[in-house]
């Protein structure tokens, strides 16, 4: 029996990443193309689970087979200070850039028996500050002809602070020729809201990639060729029941895989019978991973918008979602956008709205039907009786 080869994990890079190969070989080449590339800024932005994560760590990957050097950071509290104190003096205490720096500087360095415990304090004794230090680790990688990236994830309003000084430092060194490359990543909502803020003119003119879907044929490849990879099969209606369920959400591809493989480990073949069973399993886990905090995390009125949009079978026209929440069609536009920042929903076509992940329709219409029946009214999906409280100054239809 061979390990299960799919990794439904967040920040987990997956067995086969697929269809990301033009934004990865895009960033390449930024490398490649010297100071003022611009692709040498990057931000990637997509819902929970479309693989803003593992497309950092494919970013990094790629420069390291250029022989950059690469730091990946979290855009938590501190952040600023942990590149200035910890990532970039680590940088030039290793042992290459330390022989390096014993040539240009003329300080000899203690390699001895325990090797080598160089601190690059002893000859800058300058505080460390984010731009002094990457001014320095700029200047000693351009010697090697190579250059520093560093990534960002989870980028959010709460560390505007920390950002602002991070783009100033960053626009600076881009003026300056400096070889030093970015990539960010954050949901689309907390990223607008970063990029909102006028003082961070490097961020806004980073190159900017929504992670949306994954083709049908990508799909395919990312659930057989791992499959495949590791000594089983998958049939071909199997393979296209699975493909088709994951809708080309990065997410499901792993879970879907993950628990289809898993029905018969032992077996050869994963059948239709296996992959219908994990499909099952992967929405349950779905739910739980994705919809319910994505959920929590709303307003009771952009809740409740998903709902009423959950009582059609595809596209909602905007018209009759306003009619079923008894709202104007300037306050029910003020809630599409607050949705399609959250990466929930999207516009279709004019006047048109529907579900990023059509999975999110039918968990809602499960839940609804629930606490409907909970509160004794199991027709809620039938008729609008969903109560909604429009916030002071209304917004309510005349
Ligand atoms: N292109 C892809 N092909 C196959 N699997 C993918 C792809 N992108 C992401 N995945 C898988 O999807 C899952 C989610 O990826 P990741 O953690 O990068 O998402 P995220 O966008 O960073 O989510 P969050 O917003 O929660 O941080 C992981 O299990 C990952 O392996
Ligand atoms: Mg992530």
């Amino acid at each position: 029996m061979t390990r299960n080869p799919f990794s439904p994990t967040f920040g987990v890079s997956p067995p086969l990443l697929v269809g990301r190969d033009d934004l990865i070989g895009e960033f390449a080449s930024g490398l490649g193309d010297g100071p003022g590339s611009p692709s040498r800024a990057t931000l990637y932005t997509g819902a929970r689970g479309t693989g803003k994560t593992v497309i950092l760590n494919a970013v990094q990957e790629v420069a390291k087979e250029q022989a950059w050097l690469v730091i990946s950071e979290t855009a938590t509290p501190g952040f600023i200070t942990r590149l200035a104190t910890i990532h970039l003096p680590g940088i030039l205490s290793s042992q290459r850039v330390e022989r390096k720096m014993t040539r240009l500087t003329g300080v000899s360095l203690p390699f001895g028996a325990g090797g080598a415990t160089w601190d690059t304090t002893n000859v800058h004794p300058t505080p460390l500050t984010f731009r002094n230090q990457l001014e320095l680790v700029t200047d000693t990688l351009a010697e090697h002809g190579t250059g520093v990236l560093i990534t960002l994830d989870e980028l959010h309003y709460r560390q505007i602070d920390e950002l602002r000084e991070f783009g100033a430092t960053l626009q600076h060194a881009f003026r300056e020729e400096r070889e030093v490359a970015f990539a960010g990543a954050g949901l689309p909502s907390a990223v607008s809201a970063v990029l909102n803020d006028n003082v961070l003119t490097f961020l806004q003119r980073a190159d900017r990639y929504v992670l949306g879907p994954v083709d049908f044929a990508d799909v395919e490849r990312a659930i057989r060729e791992p499959i495949e990879a590791n000594g089983r099969t998958i049939a071909p209606a199997a393979l296209d029941e699975a493909a088709h369920a994951t809708g080309g959400y990065p997410f499901l591809i792993q879970l879907v895989g993950r628990y289809s493989w898993r029905q018969h480990p032992s077996e050869e073949e994963i059948t239709l019978a296996d992959v219908t069973m994990g499909v099952t399993e992967a929405r349950k886990r779905m739910g739980s991973l994705i919809f319910e905090p994505a959920l929590a995390d709303l307003s009771d009125i952009d809740r409740t918008f998903l709902t009423v949009m959950a009582q059609d079978d595809g596209p909602s026209r905007m018209s009759d979602i306003c009619v079923r929440l008894n709202v104007t069609a300037n306050f029910g536009s003020q809630y599409r956008l607050r949705l399609i920042e959250a990466g929930l929903i999207e516009g279709v076509r004019h006047g048109e709205v529907d579900f990023v992940q059509p999975l999110l329709r039918e968990y809602l219409r499960e839940h609804a039907i629930v606490s409907a029946l909970r509160s004794g009214n199991p027709k809620i999906l039938g008729e609008q009786t969903l109560t909604f409280k429009p916030p002071k100054g209304g917004g309510l239809r005349r």
